[in-house]
């Protein structure tokens, strides 16, 4: 969910819509937006909200609401369906306090029932509106002597277990909105006597660069002229603001049909700027200094442990890979969201790497958690500087893809992988890789955003067989060994946006079980690169054929596929160790293009959010 607050001169309506846009990727199930407007005895504040995305919500304000303070919030549903009498902000059972949150509150239902029993009904199934409930008795008091704003937001705080954003305003208070923050993301925009609220800084880049960055356990009470932070005791807490680098342009569509195909097409640039500064020739091996690890503890660790959600997992699998080839430390990758829960061994010797695009999944940051207090080192590959994560690791490679705004997730994924490769460099560096083969990777890497740019060029037939694999209810991604991944990553791309059933498997299992599904109705995309494994690939691929199916191949110039194939996308050979970075990349294309045929809202598939910062 999205969170964005407004305190100050301007019309905050249209601020807050403008911020609700940009964040919208958060998640687009309903949204909504509260105003105070303290001038008016009958309105004093009003909400207006709906269901759907924010556009649904702009054609549902009235024409004039006036007011220069407000909060609004896009929802990603977790407790209870998306509906308008879901959406935030919820409101208290007086009309006085307003509530937008992100996050979840676990003690919700005993709160809930204490709230019934005095006689408080909720007229929604979230999580949320309690706590403008329990603001609002705090604020009343009993015998009419009720706390202060701040003090009654830190006191109905105190009775919520769970993780939370929160953003309150109090009709009585007409000049601030207090906000809270444990476990989900939230920061303060400094401006020029004005003050914002936000989930992420996209939300008000428009207006300033200079953030705060809210810490666990933070509240802050925010009005025009500035901000006052504190504790749950009431301690005062000094925090200071940073300059973030974003702009309103990294934000737009620039002329794309879709934020997935802007992104897709950035990454030529995007890469070659990720690794300026990074490639050592002088020594063969990456500069990581963010990594906070001397060489000599890099060779400490006998074991890497890769951890990350959904499509980060995936490219994290293909990490580890890389990892046991260039440095030969066994190394494998397991969903942060399994990891948590399962009591996992932690071993002083054993690397934890996270991977996460916004540095927000909880799931993630809960595994950083676990990992660190049961004493490991865990560095992250974060592309969000200043998230939850990046803050947390103890050292990590700032991925540097530039903001990301679909849903699906794809320069983002290639620079996790680059990130995997620098630091399976700087890992096999100090231990068996040999200067020659740390220069062979190194001019590997600095060939790719080029051979990034020759694939993207073959758009066209990209978006033929996407065609062709659209009308199809299921498919096949199938690769074996590095190939594998990309396959898994291709699938999830694919199903994510089209809405088809894609499944992952390794060509080497093919005729252990599913090899009885085939038939001309279940297209393949088979990836079979050029390695010493391509022959077995090849007969895979037959052995599909042979039963009337159809085989997209995704290969390397030279490969002998025959009739092995109905069609054939090539993509540039580079060091094999890498090219599973550059397959990938077809992958990305058939999903939009078979989206795009498909007529999908490819940039916000259903039920899906980029950032999920509730577990
Ligand atoms: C969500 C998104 C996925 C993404 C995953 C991890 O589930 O829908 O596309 O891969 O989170 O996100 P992260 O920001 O941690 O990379």
């Amino acid at each position: 969910c999205g969170i964005v607050g407004y305190v100050g001169p301007q019309q905050a309506a249209p601020v807050l819509v403008e911020g609700l846009t940009r964040l919208e990727y958060r998640g687009y199930d309903s949204a909504g937006i509260a105003v105070l407007n303290p001038r008016s005895t009958a309105h004093p504040s009003r909400v207006v909200r709906a269901k759907g995305r924010v556009r649904d919500l702009e054609a549902a304000l009235p024409a004039r609401l006036a007011g220069t303070i407000g909060i609004g919030h896009t929802r990603w549903a977790t407790h209870g369906e998306p509906s308008e009498a879901n959406a935030h902000p919820h409101t208290s059972f007086d009309g006085r306090v307003h509530v937008v949150h992100n996050g979840i509150i676990d003690n919700f239902a005993t709160l809930r029932s204490r709230l019934a029993v005095d006689g408080v009904e909720l007229t929604s199934d979230t999580d949320t509106e309690v706590v403008a409930h329990l603001v609002a008795r705090e604020l009343a008091g009993q015998d009419g002597a009720g706390l202060g704003f701040e003090d009654a937001v830190r006191a109905a705080v105190a009775q919520i277990d769970g993780t939370y954003a929160l953003a309150v305003l109090d009709t009585a208070n007409p000049d601030r909105i207090v906000v809270a923050r444990n476990g989900s993301p939230l920061l303060l925009g400094v401006g020029d006597g004005e003050m914002f609220v936000a989930s992420d800084a996209s939300a008000i880049v428009r207006h300033t660069s200079q953030v705060v960055l809210l810490d666990d356990g933070d509240f802050a009470s925010v009005t025009p002229d500035g901000f006052r932070t504190f504790t749950a005791d009431e301690e005062h807490t000094a925090r200071s603001a940073v300059t973030i680098d974003l702009t309103v342009e990294e934000l737009e569509l620039g002329g794309h049909a879709h934020f997935m195909h802007k992104e897709i097409h950035e990454q030529p640039e995007s890469v070659e700027r990720m690794l300026t500064g990074r490639l050592d020739d002088r020594f063969g091996t990456a500069k990581l200094g963010g990594l906070n690890l001397d060489p000599r503890e890099l060779r400490r660790f006998t074991r890497v442990k890769i951890l990350g959600c959904g499509s980060a997992y995936y490219v994290g699998q293909l990490g580890a890979s890389m990892i046991e080839d260039l440095a030969r430390i066994p190394a494998d990758a397991e969903p942060a969201s399994e990891f948590r829960y399962r009591n996992p061994i932690i071993e002083p010797s054993t690397l934890y790497v996270v991977v996460s695009q916004s540095g927000e999944t909880a799931d993630t940051l809960f595994a950083v958690r676990e990992v660190q207090r049961k004493g490991g080192t865990v560095v992250g590959l974060v592309n969000a500087v200043g998230s939850s994560i990046a803050r947390e690791v103890d050292g990590g490679v700032y991925l540097h893809a530039g903001p990301e705004v679909a849903v699906a997730s794809t320069k983002a994924l290639t620079h996790m992988s680059i990130g995997f490769a620098l630091l399976a460099l700087a890992l096999g560096r100090v231990r068996d890789l040999s200067h020659a083969d740390g220069k062979r990777i190194i001019a590997g890497l600095r060939a790719v955003p080029g051979q990034i740019a020759q694939i993207l060029a073959g758009e066209e037939e990209l978006a033929l067989a996407a065609k062709e694999l659209a009308p199809a209810p299921s498919l096949f991604f199938i690769g074996r060994v590095r190939g594998y991944p990309v396959a898994r990553e291709g699938a999830q791309k694919f199903k994510e946006i089209t809405y088809r059933h894609a499944e992952a498997y390794p060509t080497s299992e093919l005729k252990h079980g599913p090899l009885a599904l085939i038939s001309p109705e279940l297209p393949t995309v088979a990836v079979i690169p050029d390695d010493d494994l391509v022959e077995r690939n090849v007969t895979a691929a037959q052995e599909i054929r042979a039963r009337g199916g159809a085989v997209v191949a995704i290969t390397h110039p030279g490969v002998e596929l025959g009739d092995a194939a109905t069609r054939r996308i090539e993509v540039p050979r580079n060091e094999v160790e890498l090219d599973p970075i550059l397959l990938t990349i077809p992958t990305q294309l058939l999903g939009y293009h078979a989206a795009v045929a498909l007529g999908e809202d490819v940039d916000r598939p259903r039920n899906l959010a980029k950032s999920v910062t509730v577990e």
